[in-house]
């Protein structure tokens, strides 16, 4: 039997945390509502950041608060959180729902320090910092921490980065403990060379703490990617080659962090998630997702922004 790789759907918070109209909480719900009938492993259903950061997902707590009355046992929901603040909201939502909605929190840093000053108003070295009592508190309620690491390729400030520094912050994440790593191609620049030299630089300082080709143990990595150029599929192809068995996507290809715009550049969305799993099953792997019911979410994300949402690309 071909290997099974894990998916992510990231569009409820990647996705419309980039548009410029606040989406009304009941379409947020239906959207995820309709996540989980196409099967992913988990649902980025919102973020506790500051809603004067991001207004869009000001609403995260009565969006998760809707998603209890359906949550299937078979799909995982997470939440973004920058801070103690942001955790202490994720664990009033489970409290009052009187069961477990969030089942993850994900922190987020950048291997850039002029993109982490814009998207967090911290150096990395203090956001790091910021992540130690979040991963404290976090394990001792039994909620798994998910961290991200953005511009692994390049930043839209500062331009490429070099793959030891995201070595260099990857190997701190891990030293703090971290459930899962996940690598954050924020802007769309990779290309599969760009990639592997950064997959490898990571693989070479960290590689035997974490979980590759389905090994069952140590940490697992996760590849996002945005897709600005239409070369995110190759990225993945590539990933898949180097061991990676778990990616985000976002329904429809919505996505982008407003902190990675520039004045004269929108940030870019992420991969779609049909793109993602076609790409992924058509390189002889497997993933749980039902693909009828991801396009009723891809074309249920078009209706909510209100335009064509990025087309089945197709593998590459
Ligand atoms: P700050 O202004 O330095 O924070 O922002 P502060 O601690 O000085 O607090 C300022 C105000 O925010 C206070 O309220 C706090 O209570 C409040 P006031 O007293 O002024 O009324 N506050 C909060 N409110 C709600 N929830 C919280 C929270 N924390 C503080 N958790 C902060 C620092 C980190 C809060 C801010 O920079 C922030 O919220 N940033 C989030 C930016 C963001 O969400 N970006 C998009 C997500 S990252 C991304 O998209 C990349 C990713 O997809 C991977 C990739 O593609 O690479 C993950
Ligand atoms: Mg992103």
């Amino acid at each position: 039997m071909s290997e099974l790789v894990r998916i992510t759907d990231v569009s409820p918070r990647d996705g419309l945390q980039n548009e410029a109209e606040i989406v009304a909480t009941h379409a947020k719900v239906a959207l995820v509502r309709q996540l989980c009938l196409a099967h992913v492993d988990e649902i980025e259903v919102s973020s506790f950041v500051s809603p004067k950061w991001v207004p869009q997902l000001a609403d995260a707590a009565s969006v998760f608060a809707a998603c209890a009355a359906f949550k299937p046992t078979d799909v995982e929901f997470s939440a973004l959180v920058p801070n103690a603040k942001g955790l202490e909201s994720a664990f009033r939502v489970n409290h009052d729902a009187g069961s477990r909605v969030i089942d993850k929190v994900s922190v987020f840093t950048a291997a850039s320090e002029t993109f982490s000053k814009r998207n967090t108003n911290a150096s990395i070295a203090e956001t790091l910092a910021r992540f130690e009592p979040v991963l404290s508190s976090a394990k001792h309620s039994g909620l798994r921490v998910r961290a991200y690491l953005s511009c692994v390729i390049a930043c839209p400030f500062e331009g490429p980065i070099d793959p030891a520094q995201v070595a260099r912050v990857s190997t701190q994440l891990l030293d703090l403990g971290v459930d899962e790593l996940d690598l954050g191609d924020t802007i769309g620049a990779g290309t599969p060379q760009s990639t592997r030299a950064m997959i490898e630089a990571v693989v070479g300082s960290v590689g035997s703490r974490l979980d590759l080709a389905s090994k069952g143990s140590g940490v697992p990595l996760v590849l996002h990617f945005h897709d600005t150029f239409g070369r995110a599929a190759e990225c993945v192809v590539e990933a898949l080659g180097l061991g990676v068995r778990q990616f985000d996507g976002a329904a429809g290809g919505l996505g982008g962090c407003p902190y990675a715009s520039t004045p004269d550049r929108r940030a870019p969305g992420n991969i779609a998630t049909d793109t993602l799993v076609r790409t992924i099953e058509s390189t002889g792997y497997r993933t749980r997702v039902r693909g009828t019911d991801l396009a009723r979410a891809s074309a249920m994300a078009s209706t909510i922004v209100g335009r064509p949402v990025s087309q089945e690309r197709g593998p590459p």
